[in-house]
């Protein structure tokens, strides 16, 4: 459940506020009319007191949001060309702190992150989301629109920015004194992809469980498909996958228990979790059927699956596609829409709609040479795997990522990797000064998992419980960017209580004993 917070102290008002608070609602009403922003329609404003449910539009939401701060909402969309429109909200809490926060998607949706907004609302930012470009959780509008792909790939949260801060002068009369990013997964992507292609339009950016690297992202999610045998996104009725090279969901929990017998006391104590996978040289071998074993073991085939799905992808010219997979992640249930019957319907769609632009495709003999064709059509430059934030940077720009080590969609590996390629393309081996990776083991696909794993990163109701930014990953972004104060760890917290410190890379998280400690 979301518990209210209090106001934090750290999270004062950059600068008081001289409109009447009084005459907000009725100054909410006046923008249906008195707005004129270039390229945008508005299509309802609606002053709203708290707590209230409203209704969302599109496809992709339950018909109720909670709202937990009285606020103004406008709707509104952005023709971003004659072939691409970008559905847009804002909600401006009556309680304004002078901030700005745009807030990113998932997948290949699509999908306005309600959750999202409403947090920053209820934190006194003027919040917005936007669908990304397109509406619904699939890909279906990629297919023949190029447009709708660029708005998916860079231009749906620029548009954000733009209008947004336009749009937030409109209503409070004046600018916001700061401008933020919160996103997960695609919205980790759409975060980095901000600041290198678009680097003023944000003094601060979280990206969680970034979806960097996105065409190899989607080449290694369909090889993964590849690997246990599947042929059929889920659209395409699939059939049964009767596949030596399967392994049905049934016989996962046998393969967790053995990849922790092996690695589980690595980081020193033995919980569940691994808290470094990429020390894990996990070894399938051992689940192998002795002569005459029937049951609670794997086939050869299946034996070489799991080394598929453990090892990286290598390319032809012996480069490093992307990471393998973490040992510990496949023990999440959400692996099963990587390693289980159906092939991956993210990849499924990239390939068809955007890069291929057919309605059908047979996936059977998936490979190497698809992600290689990905690369070469690099569908409005979604890559997003680029080093070069130096303008970002001198821009005084704060970056902090967070990435969960039992990520069963996107490695966590991958956030090491990225973090690299920023040092060696900016020639410096620490970029403590403004870009900071936190590795949080235990944790799944940008929350949830094993242990205490909320930390004010907003993507669910539930995670955001303690209001300091020791324990608040956005709030400590703000204390970042306006006072100078760079996150040295961060704290998760869990039930009952619990807590884990979490440390930046490429520091390494020991237990010592007692609690977790950060050592180099
Ligand atoms: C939020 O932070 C302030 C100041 O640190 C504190 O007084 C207040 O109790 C906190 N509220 C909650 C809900 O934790
Ligand atoms: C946006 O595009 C729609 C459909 O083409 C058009 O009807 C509308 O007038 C456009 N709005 C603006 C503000 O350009
Ligand atoms: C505008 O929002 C109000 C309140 O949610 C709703 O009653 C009304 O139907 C909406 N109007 C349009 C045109 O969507
Ligand atoms: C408005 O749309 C045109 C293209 O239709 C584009 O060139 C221009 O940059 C857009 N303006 C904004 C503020 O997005
Ligand atoms: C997509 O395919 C359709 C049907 O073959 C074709 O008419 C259209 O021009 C293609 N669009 C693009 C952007 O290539
Ligand atoms: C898909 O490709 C595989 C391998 O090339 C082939 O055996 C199979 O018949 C194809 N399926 C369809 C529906 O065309
Ligand atoms: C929290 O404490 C309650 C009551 O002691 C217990 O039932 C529950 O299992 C605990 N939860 C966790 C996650 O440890």
């Amino acid at each position: 459940m979301l518990r209210r917070l209090a106001v934090p102290a750290l999270l004062l008002p950059v600068c008081p506020l001289a409109t009447d608070i009084t005459s907000l609602p009725a100054r909410c009403l006046t923008l249906q009319h008195t707005l004129h922003l270039e390229n945008t329609t508005i299509l309802n404003v609606t002053h709203i007191p708290a707590p209230a449910t409203v209704a969302t539009p599109g496809s992709c939401q339950s018909s109720a949001t909670v709202t937990s701060a009285p606020l103004c909402r406008v709707q509104f969309v952005i023709n971003t060309t004659s072939t691409s429109a970008v559905h847009a909200e804002a909600w401006l809490p009556d309680t304004w702190f002078g901030r700005f926060l745009a807030t990113g998607n998932g997948g290949t949706g699509g999908c306005i992150d309600y959750g999202a907004v409403d947090y920053g609302a209820s934190l006194h930012f003027a919040a917005f989301g936007t669908d990304n470009g397109h509406d619904g959780a699939g890909g279906g509008a990629f297919l023949d629109h190029p447009e709708v792909v660029n708005d998916f790939a860079f231009r749906a949260i620029h548009v954000e920015a733009v209008i947004g801060k336009q749009l937030t002068e409109a209503y409070y009369g004046r600018q916001p004194a700061k401008s933020y990013y919160l996103g997960c997964s695609t919205g980790g992507r759409q975060g980095t992809q901000a600041a290198l292609r678009f680097p003023a339009d944000f003094d601060g950016i979280v990206a969680g469980a970034p979806a960097t690297d996105w065409n190899h992202l989607m080449g290694w999610s369909g090889l993964l498909g590849h690997f246990v045998g599947t042929t059929t996104p889920g659209d395409e009725s699939p059939p049964p996958n009767t596949s030596p090279k399967f392994i049905p969901a049934a016989m996962f929990p046998l393969v967790s228990a053995e990849i922790l017998r092996q690695c589980d006391a690595l980081d020193g104590i033995v919980d569940g979790i691994i808290s470094e996978p990429d020390d894990c040289d996990f070894n399938p071998q051992a689940l192998q059927c002795a002569v005459d074993q029937t049951s609670g073991c794997l086939t050869p085939f299946q034996v070489q699956t799991l080394r598929n799905i453990f090892s990286p992808v290598i390319g032809t010219d012996g480069n490093l596609i992307y990471p393998r997979y973490s040992p510990g992640a496949e023990a999440d249930p959400v692996s099963q829409a990587l390693l289980g019957p159906v092939f991956f319907q993210f990849t499924a769609d990239w390939e068809r709609f955007a890069v291929l632009n057919v309605t059908t495709h047979n996936f059977t003999d998936f490979g190497l040479q698809d992600i290689a064709l990905f690369d070469k059509i690099n569908p409005g430059g979604i890559s997003t795997f680029d080093g070069h934030l130096e303008a970002f940077r001198a821009r005084g720009g704060k970056f902090l990522t967070y990435h969960g080590r039992r990520d069963p969609l996107i490695s966590s590996t991958n956030s090491k990797r990225m973090y690299e390629l920023i040092a060696s393309t900016l020639g410096t081996p620490s970029l403590d000064d403004f870009y900071r990776l936190f590795l949080i083991p235990g944790m799944g696909h940008c929350s949830g998992g094993l242990g205490p794993t909320a930390f004010g990163q907003g993507t669910a109701p539930g995670l955001n419980v303690v209001n300091a930014s020791s324990h608040n990953i956005l709030l400590a972004l703000v204390d970042w960017v306006e006072n100078g104060a760079a996150p040295a760890t961060v704290v998760g917290s869990g039930a009952n209580g619990t807590e884990r410190t979490f440390c930046r890379f490429p520091m390494q998280s020991v237990f010592n004993g007692t609690p977790f400690v950060c050592t180099d």
